[in-house]
């Protein structure tokens, strides 16, 4: 299935309707995830299907009353592991885009913890991905895209790969990236939140994923590689830290 259009259409659901999706649905789910392209090769998330979560959801301290959710957990505490945040990020923003693609509802929750299983495991959750069929329109036009304008996430606006990294959701809307297009590859770098924000906030790397993810799509479908690298060697940007290079 082709993802790369939902990019341009997808939105974060929050009305489900209480309804299960079919059994059916979930294997499909289920085979869809076999088939997603890893971020490191090395590094594949862990996950699991719970029926209730707890925690904060949005501004107000409700849960989040949707039929379905997606934990996926790391091997450390937490993604304590190198490359967990940015992998979990990478590999289910595309299981976003294919539920979008499926006319299915979406939403990432960052503070969603497993109210069904209660085992030590449940250290190693990292996020969780909220999922059904929609109570409100689970899609909507590009204008109506709330984002930073491009110019202020690259020096290469009219890269067809950026400006898909550009509409990726990303926690309290923080659109932390930066892509330095460059003669031989493209820098990656990390925005350094502020206090209050960074107090609270610690899922950027996560983010960073997910914007990686729409990037590697743009790629595959304008016929370009993609390989993406940690460094943090990169040249010093004020106000950001170095993250990767895409090559
Ligand atoms: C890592 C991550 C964590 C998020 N956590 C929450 C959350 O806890 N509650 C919520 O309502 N939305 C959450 N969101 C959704 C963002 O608020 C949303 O993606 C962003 O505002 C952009 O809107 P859009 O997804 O409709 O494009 C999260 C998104 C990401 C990527």
């Amino acid at each position: 299935m082709n993802l790369y259009p939902s990019i341009f259409r997808r939105k974060s659901t929050r009305r489900y309707e209480s309804q299960p999706l079919p059994q059916q649905t979930i294997a499909d789910i289920e085979s869809a995830i076999k088939g997603f392209a890893p971020l490191y090769p090395s590094v594949v998330p862990g996950y699991r299907f719970v029926g209730k979560t707890k925690g904060k959801f949005g501004q107000g301290s409700f849960v989040a009353e949707a039929p379905h959710f997606l934990i996926i957990s790391g091997q450390g505490k937490r993604g304590e592991k190198p490359g967990e945040l940015e992998s979990a990020g990478f590999v289910y923003q595309q299981l976003a885009l294919w539920l979008d693609a499926n006319d299915i509802g979406s939403v990432w929750l960052g503070s969603a913890k497993d109210a069904e299983t209660n085992n030590s495991d449940n250290n190693n959750d990292i996020i969780t991905l909220a999922f059904g069929k929609g109570a409100e329109n689970i899609h909507r036009a590009q204008k109506d895209f709330d984002r930073k304008p491009i110019s202020e996430i690259t020096n290469a606006p009219d890269d067809i790969c950026i400006q898909a990294a550009h509409l990726a959701p990303s926690g309290v809307n923080t659109q932390p990236w930066y892509f330095e297009k460059k003669a031989d590859g493209v820098l990656v770098y990390r925005q350094k939140l502020k206090p209050p924000l960074s107090l609270m906030y610690k899922l950027s790397d996560v983010d960073m994923g997910i914007a990686l993810c729409h990037y590697a799509l743009a790629c595959k479908e304008t016929g370009k590689p993609f390989a993406f690298t940690r460094n943090a060697d990169l040249k010093a940007k004020p106000g950001f830290i170095p993250f990767g290079v895409i090559a």
